[in-house]
Formats: structure tokens, sequence, C-alpha cells
């Protein structure tokens, strides 16, 4: 038989094993969940009725319900509130990174026929039916919840919980971790790629989705709301399968556990700012995380990968890793390497990193259930399974067959899910993509996941279902990654992608936005899943450039990499029945656009790792909703197809096919065109041309854009329009934990002059031979570097480190 004909024998025998895989499976689940699952109807919703008592505790109060009902008020900061309505399970708290919060004052009175409990900067006011109201410092009202409702059965136990809010007519509602929807999640009747509930539930969406899809892989009961008095941001911190809708109310209808939430007032950045403080803001990735990915599904073999590698060389492009997916595992099993594809991956790796690429691999947590796996039978001999109530262990189909979960709900098996990692890290492998862990599992029919009643939890120690632990699974995954990297490579960030998440994922990994399908309508959706994810805690995130499944027009390929170049998570990727993808894959003039934009980024990634250390101490996402850049104007709340990279960067993209110019609205001050330095009056809507060689791109009057081509760092100098502005780029070694520099400049227009003066801390010595200075909108006639007159040429010069420099010339300030 030739070689052709054997695989694709190979092929169908394993598609026929999966089919078959997955059909034994869905009967089998269906049959136990019939045995565990509640079938009971519920009685009937329950209001709290009458507050009996009232306690005032540290930091808040409690108000006692009729009928066993509890309302704790719990204030961390001034202006951050944890409220919890009792019965109901607490939730294990691992979203919550931050424990040690100072006393606060609080003030606790009875006010006609309410409560009122506040602080400096919230007040919240209890009505005896349990409404609550929540007002800011002057008493403009931001939020006013109905009394929730509890969800009795049949047996009187309890049984999560709803909850609802007024909506103001004019509010806008963000977060929700990853949705195919519009950015403003507000329903709209009249949209129909908008879903009309959000379902909190993490779903593998099976190979390909586009608009509309709900759930995703990564979900979050977190969201935004947005109106002409205020802003505030609530968080539950509640585990279990909810339904969530925005019309005249803002709905949260929980299947179980108690009514637990953080609630905070504030603008959208101090929002995320106080919500990351509690969540954890992300560590700060190795610097070459923000170069280019390649990858593919079906980069089956080193030399595949070796020719990948040569291509870009070839074409003397830059690339910073390439990731290797299911192909290069050993039938399908769980930290393994196929020898016959991967000789020596030692030596790989190594040919590689001296080409300065580094290698990721993908990692599933399903394991595949052979008695030929040792993997398999450790795990099974250490109990770190997930179980069905009788103790014998969930299987279901993956790739490679029947598969067992590790139950990362429980310490043991996370810590023995981070041994694991040892053996490819020593390989030379830099970072791991997790997939597949929601979990996903393949099914005909039915939830593709575990059995959600009868899959047992540990739950740490307290036990639970998998309704329970299913959203936690791929945050649980990635805290056992990152603290095996941290653990065997102390040296080195860890660098982690995982499809799934959760409250908190920002503490460990990056994430993608999974199969969307190839489509304008999917380069389209990733800018409000992207945007979303950031104001829901996750910075770090990206699509497939050119869609997972399918093989995009080189026009859509074109406009799909533009537009990635700014995205933090840059990568290529598509599944093993698309034509490979690369920069050279289209012909000359698509290389010619995609390499000025692969170089761009490259000379960007000052700008993004300097983002990247803000996030650390702010949780501030890199690419951020127009409204950052103005809060009061009111255009600027739907705006969906564009954003900010930073403070500095206005990315207008182009996502529908055959446009060569388009609308734009520009936020209040003054913007440059980067590509010609026009200079455009903040506030105004104006067409852009975008030939298919261009991405609109706006650049802040104000902003130091550092740029790094070879050994040099230019600061592209955009003139304030106020008196003064300034910038400031992070530095160091790119990975580990030594010495740091954060290089502070400031930009002073005086009417005469322009003066940049300069400001460093840290010890890291600074890298670059040279520094250009790059004036913008300013015709330089001389330049003053600490006191000694310096050559300039076409608006720049070159100079070493300084502490201040005159610019005399003059603003060229016409406005277009
Ligand atoms: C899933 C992933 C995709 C990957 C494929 C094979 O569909 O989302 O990125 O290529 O599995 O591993």
């Amino acid at each position: 038989m030739n070689l052709l004909k054997k695989v694709s024998l190979n092929l169908r025998l394993i598609k026929l094993k999966r089919f078959f895989g997955s059909l034994f499976y869905s009967m089998q689940r269906d049959k136990l969940e019939r045995k565990f699952k509640d079938v009971k109807l519920l009685k009937a919703t329950k209001l709290p009725t009458n507050i009996i008592r009232t306690e005032k505790i540290a930091n808040g109060g409690i108000f006692y319900f009729q009928e066993e009902v509890e309302l704790e008020i719990y204030f961390i900061t001034t202006n951050l509130v944890r409220i919890n309505w009792k019965p109901g399970k607490l939730p294990v708290p691992y979203a919550i990174s931050h424990h040690n919060w100072e006393k606060v004052e609080v003030d606790f009175q009875s006010k006609d026929d309410n409560w009122l409990i506040s602080t400096d900067d919230l007040q919240i006011i209890i009505a005896s039916d349990g409404s609550l109201k929540f007002q800011d410092a002057k008493g403009v009202t931001l939020r006013e919840e109905l009394p929730p409702q509890r969800k009795i059965k049949a047996n009187l136990t309890n049984h999560g919980w709803v909850h609802q809010a007024k909506l103001r007519p004019d509010e806008c509602i963000y977060g929700l971790g990853e949705r195919a929807a519009p950015f403003n999640l507000r329903t709209s009747p009249d949209n129909i790629n908008q879903p009309k509930t959000y379902r909190m539930w993490n779903f593998d969406a099976g190979g390909i989705y586009t608009n509309g899809t709900d759930p995703l892989y990564l979900c979050i009961p977190l969201y935004m709301g947005l109106h002409s008095h205020g802003s505030y941001l609530i968080f539950y911190e509640n585990t279990f399968p909810a339904n969530f809708s925005f019309q005249d109310f803002a709905v949260a209808d929980f299947e179980d556990g108690a009514l637990r939430y953080y609630f905070t007032i504030g603008s959208p950045p101090q929002l995320i700012q106080r919500y990351t403080q509690l969540t954890g803001h992300p560590p700060l990735p190795p610097r070459w995380a923000f170069g280019y990915h390649q990858s593919r599904w079906g980069y089956e073999k080193e030399e595949v990968l070796r020719k990948v590698a040569q291509g870009f060389e070839q074409y003397n492009l830059p690339v910073s890793a390439i990731h290797l997916d299911i192909d290069c595992m050993d039938d399908f099993r769980a930290f393994t390497i196929d020898p016959d594809r991967f000789p020596s991956l030692r030596e790989f790796t190594q040919e590689m990193a001296e080409k300065d690429i580094k290698l990721i691999t993908i990692i599933n947590p399903g394991v595949k259930s052979d008695r030929h796996n040792k993997l398999f039978e450790e795990g099974r001999a250490q109990g770190v399974f997930c179980k069905q109530p009788n103790g014998q262990l969930i299987l279901a189909p993956v790739w490679g067959g029947m598969c067992a979960f590790p139950d990362f709900t429980d310490s043991q098996a996370r810590h023995w899910w981070s041994r694991q990692y040892e053996y490819l890290l020593d390989l030379g492998i830099a970072g791991f993509w997790h997939d597949m862990n929601e979990p996903g599992v393949f099914t005909l029919w039915g939830d593709s996941t575990l059995p959600a009643y009868s899959t047992q939890h540990s739950m740490e120690g307290r036990g639970g279902d998998h309704r329970e632990a299913h959203n936690v699974y791929g945050l649980l995954q990635a805290q056992a990654a990152y603290e095996a990297l941290c653990e065997y490579q102390p040296e080195k960030r860890p660098f982690i992608v995982s499809r799934s998440g959760w409250a908190g994922l920002q503490r460990y990994a990056w994430t993608w936005t999974g199969d969307i399908e190839t489509s304008w309508a999917g380069l389209q959706q990733t800018i409000p899943t992207l945007l979303n994810l950031g104001l829901s805690g996750i910075p770090y995130s990206g699509p497939d450039i050119g869609g997972f499944k399918g093989n995009p027009s080189p026009e859509l390929y074109v406009r799909w990499f533009q537009m990635a170049s700014f995205l933090p998570f840059f990568r290529t990727h598509s599944a093993n029945n698309a034509k490979p993808r690369t920069p050279w894959g289209f012909g000359e003039s698509t290389l010619n656009i995609v390499s000025k934009y692969l170089r761009l980024r490259y000379q960007l990634i000052p700008y993004f790792y300097t983002l990247a250390w803000q996030a650390t101490q702010t949780g501030y996402p890199p690419i951020r909703p127009l409204f950052w850049a103005d809060l009061q104007d009111t255009r600027l709340w739907n705006i969906e197809d564009a954003f900010l990279l930073g403070e500095a960067l206005l990315v207008y993209p182009i996502i529908q096919e055959g446009k060569r110019n388009r609308n734009i609205i520009l936020p209040k001050g003054r913007w440059y065109d980067f590509w010609n330095d026009t200079s455009l009056a903040g506030g105004q809507e104006i067409t852009i041309n975008a030939p298919l060689e261009t991405i609109p791109l706006l650049v802040k009057a104000g902003s130091i854009l550092p740029l790094e081509v070879e050994n040099k760092l230019i600061l592209h100098i955009y003139p304030p329009l106020e008196a003064s502005s300034g910038g400031e780029i992070y530095s160091d070694a790119g990975d580990g934990y030594g010495d740091w520099r954060l290089d502070k400049f400031y930009l002073k227009w005086d009417e005469k002059n322009l003066k940049l003066t300069h400001q460093q801390q840290g010890n890291y010595p600074l890298t670059y031979e040279r520094i250009q200075l790059h004036l913008h909108g300013f015709e330089l006639h001389k330049a003053i570097v600490d006191g000694k007159q310096v050559n300039c040429e076409k608006n720049c010069l070159e100079i070493e480190e300084f502490e201040e420099v005159l610019f005399e010339g003059e603003l060229i300030s016409e406005y277009e």
C-alpha cells in the first residue's frame, strides 16, 4: 500500500474511532447524569422579607431577614464592597488574590425606613425588602438592585439566586470575559448577531464559531456599567453555571451557590485597577512574547518546522516563537513528543534558539486512559483524576481516545500535574499552550464536557460537582503550570497561553480567541471580543490571524495581519485542513505589505513592553476602548471597530472587504496621522484613506512613542496640545527578575520652545547605542542638548543619554 493510501486509511480509522468514542460517551453520560441530576422541579422563587435584626461588624454590617436570609455588607476599601446573600454555598476563593486589606471606617445608620451603610466614597441604602441602592460620595445613584430572588427546590433546599438591577436607558454594559457579541453587551433586540442571554459556562466551540455564538471558552461573571451618571463594576464570585441578560434589567441567574459579589465605582481605568488588585495583576511576560508567533495545526514533524523557520530567514522576517500543535504528541498522550517526527527535540530547540526562535507546545488536560501510558497509570495510582460518585474514573473522548481528567481543584493533583512540565522544559520548550481545557470532550449530542452532576471534584477538600468546578478548570490548570515554570526555571518568566479560564487567569496566562471562523465577520468580531476580555481583567489576548478554519483571501489575510500587529498576542494559527499560512504564502505583493507590519511590530516592542509593565502596576489592558480617551464623549461608548493601544496610539483597522477608506471619530485633543504627520483636530468625524497597504493609525498629540530600530531607540515626539505631557519606557533584560530601568520623559511647550526632560529610575543600563529624537508636527530650527547645540537634520537628531533638550522652532499647527 502506498503511503498516501495508508495515511488516509489511518485518518478514516481515527475518525471512526472518534465517532464511536463520542457515541459511547454521550450515552454513558446521559445514563450517569440521570442518576445524579436533580430533576425535582423548583417550588418557587422567593424574595427576602423584612429585616428583623441588624448587626454592625468591622468594615460593615449584617442584615437578618425573615426566613433565615442574611445579607452581609463588607467594605474592603472605601470604594470596594463585598456583598453576600445567604444561604448558599460559599465559593472556594480561586479568583481572589489579595487578602490583606486595611481597615475601613464604615458608618452604619438607619434612615427613614431604610438603612444606610457608607464610607467616604460609597454609600449603600438598604431597604427592608432587600433592595439596594449604590451611590457615590455626592449621593448620585449609580446602581439600583431589586430584592434578589431565591430559587427553592421542592425539598425546600436553596437552589441559586436570581439577581436583578435596573438599567438606565443610556447604560452600556461591558465585560463577561470572552464573548462573540457586540462590544456593548446591552441587548438590542434588532441585532441578530447578539445573544439574548450570555451563559456562564466555558465551552469548546468545536472547531468554528462566529458572531453571536455563546458561550465561548472563557467566561467571567463580571460586568461594567457605564451611563451618564458614572460607572461601576460588579464581579460575582460564583463559579456555577449562570445566565446573564441585559435588557431593561441586568439579570444574573445562578444555578447554585451563594449570591456573593464585589462592587466598586469609579472611572473604567479605576474599576480595572481595583478589580485586578482584588484578583491579581498580570505578571510581566518575557519580552520575546510580544514578537510574532507562527503556528499551525499540521506542523507535524521537525523537518516541516525547520522549513518554516528557514522561510522567515529567507525572507528576512522576524519571528519569536513557533507553536507545536497536537501533531507533536506521541499518540496524543499529554507531555510526550513523537520520537519519529521529532527524533531529537533537544537539539532542535537548540537549533531554533540559535535563530532566536522559541518553541511552544500544546498541552491538553485529558490523559489517555491506556495501561501503556505511564502518566495515566501514575495518575490513577495517585488518585488525581476526576471520579464518579461511586469512585470510578470519569473517562471521556478527546483526540487520542478515552481520557481521564486531572482534578485541578485538588492541590495534590495540581502539584502532580506541575511536575510533568519539567520534562519538556528540560528539552528546551519555552512555553505552553493549554488547549481543550474547558475541558472540551467529543460528544455526539449534549454538552461537550464532563458530566456536570456526576463528576466529583475535591474543591480543596470540601467537595463539589462539575457544575461548580467546570468554570475554574482551565484557571487552575494554568495555576499548576505557572507554579511549575516558576519552580523549574526560576530565572525565567513563565509563558502560558490558555484557551479557557475564569476571573484571575491574568495571574498566570495569556489567552487567544480560539476557533474563530475565517471570514470578514470573524475579523470584525475580534475587536469587541478582545476589548471585553481587557475590561474583564485579561490583558493579553489575540486571534488566530486569518481565522482558524478556512483559507483567507490575500486581502482578508492582509487586513487581519495589519490589525493583529497592534494586538498583544500576535499569532497566526490555522486548522489542519487549511492551507499553510505564512507571510510569504500569498504572493509577493501581500508579502511586501505584511513584512512592513511585521517589522513595525518589532519596532514597537519597547512600547508594548512598557504597557506590559504598566499592566503589572494597574491591570490596564494594552488595548482599550476609545472611551478610555474621553469618557464624556458618548459617541465613543459603542465604538467596536477601533481600539487604543496604550495612551499614544489609536488604531482604526479596515475590517470590510474592498474598503479603501473609512470613517473615524477622533477623541478629544489633537491627533497625528502616523503615516504622513497630518495633524487632525480631536472630536471630529472624518473619512481617512486606507489603501490595502495602510491601516489607519493615529498618534495622540503629546505622545513620545518609542520605536526600536536595530540598536537605536527612536523617540518619536508629537508636540503637546496642552502645555505639557509625557511618556515612559520600561526596560530590563527581557526575562528573569534582575535590574530594570524606567525612563520618564516630560514635554513642555511654552509658545517658543519645546522642552524635553528626562529622568531615570532603576539600575539597568541603557542597551541602545544611540537615541534618535524625531520631531513631528514641528519645524525644528535648532536643538540644544544639555546646554550644547547639536546638529539636526530633517527634524531628527542623534544623541546619547540626556537630561534636557530644548527644541527651537515652530509648531506646524494647521489642522485638517
Ligand atoms: C482546538 C484548538 C485549535 C487547535 C486544535 C487542535 O480546536 O482551538 O487551536 O489547533 O484544537 O489541537
